[in-house]
């Protein structure tokens, strides 16, 4: 099985996207997949221009040449693809919007019905990989990606795809391991990133019990919220005394 991660956030490498990512692609690695983690943030893509000459004058190909053409083809060479995000204002960041934007030529622009009467493009390809989706996000509660989830969902009904594994933490900041009393808590939860990697790699989802461990608050919203105004005070006073 071949997994290709794309990370859409602008932090890159050092991002907590790219941790929870990273943790993932090991577990699916040690089970057997091929596996890559693509970020974003290092390649050329430019915004989608709607002039929709991927769908008339050369069909299948955007005209602009950037890195969108090297890595469309990583997406139709995967299995499943991975589209990975921090949380900017409840959606995905621009960067992976831009990405997501780019996906169009992979569609053919006549519309047919979907099982449930719903309209949607036609395939240019017999088959799409399946999509994974990891996300983090700033503040205290799952409810932050309610827009997120409904968001994957239904791009995933456009590229006659569907969502088969999705893995969200909120408060996603304490995952760089900075705070020593919750290290034992954040190993936990990079190990059960790996089991659900191995799962995903083996069976193609996550399984109920893994999932049940991801979904378990690393911290009580309260002191998180506690802590993280301590944090931005001592930021701004700093500042202050400059
Ligand atoms: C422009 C911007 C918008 C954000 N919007 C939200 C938001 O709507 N909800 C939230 O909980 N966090 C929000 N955040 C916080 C990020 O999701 C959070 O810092 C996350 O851990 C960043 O992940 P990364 O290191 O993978 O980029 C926002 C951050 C930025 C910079």
């Amino acid at each position: 099985m071949r997994i290709t991660a794309f990370n859409g956030s602008p932090r890159g490498e050092g991002s907590n996207t790219g941790i929870m990512v990273s943790e993932f692609l090991a577990g699916a690695g040690a089970a057997g997949a091929e596996t890559e983690q693509v970020f974003l943030s290092q390649k050329k893509i430019g915004h989608c221009m709607g002039c929709f000459r991927c769908w008339t004058a050369t069909p299948g190909k955007c005209v602009f040449d950037d890195d969108m053409t090297m890595l469309l083809e990583k997406v139709m060479s995967s299995d499943m693809i991975i589209l990975a995000t921090p949380l900017y204002i409840d959606d995905v960041s621009g960067i992976m919007k831009d990405f997501m934007d780019r996906l169009i030529p992979l569609m053919d622009p006549h519309f047919e019905k979907d099982p449930n009467g719903e309209w949607l493009h036609v395939k240019r390809f017999g088959s799409y990989p399946d999509i994974a989706v990891i996300s983090n996000c700033g503040m205290p509660g799952r409810q932050n990606f309610q827009v997120i989830q409904l968001h994957f969902r239904r791009m995933a009904r456009n590229f006659h795809s569907k969502v088969a594994a999705e893995i969200y933490q909120d408060c996603g900041e304490l995952l760089k391991d900075q705070v020593l009393i919750l290290k034992p808590v954040i190993s936990r939860y990079r190990k059960f990133l790996r089991t659900a990697g191995a799962e995903v790699a083996t069976d193609g989802v996550i399984s109920g019990k893994t999932a049940a461990k991801l979904e378990k608050p690393l911290i009580t919203a309260g002191m998180y919220i506690k802590e993280a105004n301590k944090f931005w005070d001592m930021k701004l006073s700093k500042l202050s005394d400059s």
